[in-house]
Formats: structure tokens, sequence, C-alpha cells
């Protein structure tokens, strides 16, 4: 068991910006006993996979379409993913969600797409503030999961649970409300697959959220975007996990 440590880069970091960002954390990294992935955007993958060679940093992408090829202005493919280096590839996220209207329905050909082609997808669930508050965290979780993952073989899915609550507001779940989640999915999916936290997580919290017994790793926001705090975060999961063997 080791952790599995994201960075989310979502719209940061240009090619030039994201080789810098790896020259400087791969010595660092190097023979981490840790799953180390970065997710640029897509103009900055190919420079990302370059500088990343022969480092244990891995790459992915943000977000892919289903189809294989044709008329489909804007979108990208599971095969050009392949094709520049990515590896895994985030599906889901609630700024896709709910910036650009991505149902479950889209989610779930996106996920059936990604795994036909032997990328590894993080599929990233999460409840609204109002949902939390009405008590109605666990059905929007059962709910999001049932529908993204019908059809779809759990195995080669990581789950991200991301409160949106939590999202860029700097308001992290508490390592109890994040646990409560991670072991429902875990029971509620029957399986021993990754959950990753993610949502305002940092250096200072993130030893805490990863010591819990449910939670594999972590999938980080703005504190990915410095190498030294990205660095930090790795460490702590480190330290956590060495605790929980
Ligand atoms: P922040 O860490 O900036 O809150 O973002 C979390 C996230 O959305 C990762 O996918």
């Amino acid at each position: 068991m080791r952790p599995f440590v994201a960075g989310n880069w979502k719209m940061n970091h240009t090619p030039t910006s994201g080789r810098q960002f790896v020259k400087e954390i791969s010595p660092k990294a190097k023979g981490l006993d840790a799953d180390i992935v970065i997710f640029p955007p897509f103009v900055t993958i190919p420079s990302v996979v370059d500088e990343a060679r022969g480092s244990n940093i891995k790459v992915g992408a943000q977000n892919l379409f289903w189809e294989k090829k044709g008329a489909f202005t804007g979108e990208v493919s599971a095969e050009m993913l392949l094709d520049v280096g990515v590896e895994y590839v985030i599906i889901g996220h609630s700024e896709r969600r709910n910036i650009f209207g991505e149902t479950d329905e889209l989610i779930n050909l996106k996920l059936k797409s990604a795994i036909s082609y032997g990328l590894k997808p993080v599929l990233c669930i999460g409840e609204h503030l109002a949902e939390r508050e009405a008590g109605r965290t666990m059905d929007k979780i059962k709910f999001q999961l049932d529908s993204d993952l019908s059809n779809v073989d759990i195995n080669k899915v990581i789950i991200a649970y991301e409160p949106i609550w939590a999202i860029g507001t700097g308001k992290t779940a508490s390592p109890d409300q994040a646990e409560e989640v991670h072991s429902f999915i875990s029971e509620f999916l029957g399986s021993k697959i990754k959950i990753l936290y993610g949502g305002s997580v940092k250096p200072e919290n993130a030893y805490q959220l990863m010591v819990q017994p449910h939670i594999d790793g972590v999938l980080v926001g703005g504190a990915s975007l410095k190498p030294h705090s990205f660095y930090d975060i790795i460490l702590a999961g480190l330290k956590a996990f060495k605790e929980k063997k």
C-alpha cells in the first residue's frame, strides 16, 4: 500500500511553466514509494510527459470525449491521449458537471471509453453544500456511483470523493467527515478500489486525511500548482501510510 497523490492543475500552467514544475519536482520525487500523477491542461501534456520521462511522475488528462474521432469540434479522444503518453484521465469533475453541464449519462460513456482504451479513469463524485445540510450526502454519492458506473468494471476505476463545498473554498472536509463517506463508498462498491479525497487539500491537512483507514490518497487542486507544496503533500502521504501499515 502506498499513497496516491495527484495534482489537478485545472486551467493552470502553460507548456513552459508545466515543464519547469516537473524539472523542479522530479529529482526530489525520485525513489519515493508513492503514486504521483499530474493532470495538466491538454496543451501542456506533451511537455510534462517529455520532462517526466525516466522519473516516477505519471501524467493524466482532465477530460476526454468518448468517440474515437470525427466531427466533434473542441474534443479530444482516448486514442489521442494515449498517443501523447497519458495513462490516467479525470472524469466527471464537479467543474465539468456544474460549469459545462456534464450529465451522469455522459460521464458513464466517458468511463467506458477510457477503460476500453486502457486509460485509468479517476471518477469524481461529491455532494453540494445544500445536499450535505439536508442530510442527503450518502444518497447523492450512491446515485452518482449507480449511474456513472452502470455496466463499468469498477475494478478499473479510481474514485475521488470531492465534496463540492470544499473545492477551492479553503474549507476542507474534516478527516472524520471524509472518512465517513470513504468507508461508505468502499462498502457500497464492495471492492478494493482506490478512493482519493479532494477539496482544499494542503500540506497542513494532508497527513490527517491520508492517515484515515479508507483514504488512499488525494486529488489536489490549488496546492498542486507549486512544486514545494505538492512535494510536501507527497511527504505527508508517505508519513501517513507508514503509520497505517
Ligand atoms: P482544490 O484543492 O483547489 O480545492 O481543488 C480540488 C479539486 O477540485 C481537485 O480536483
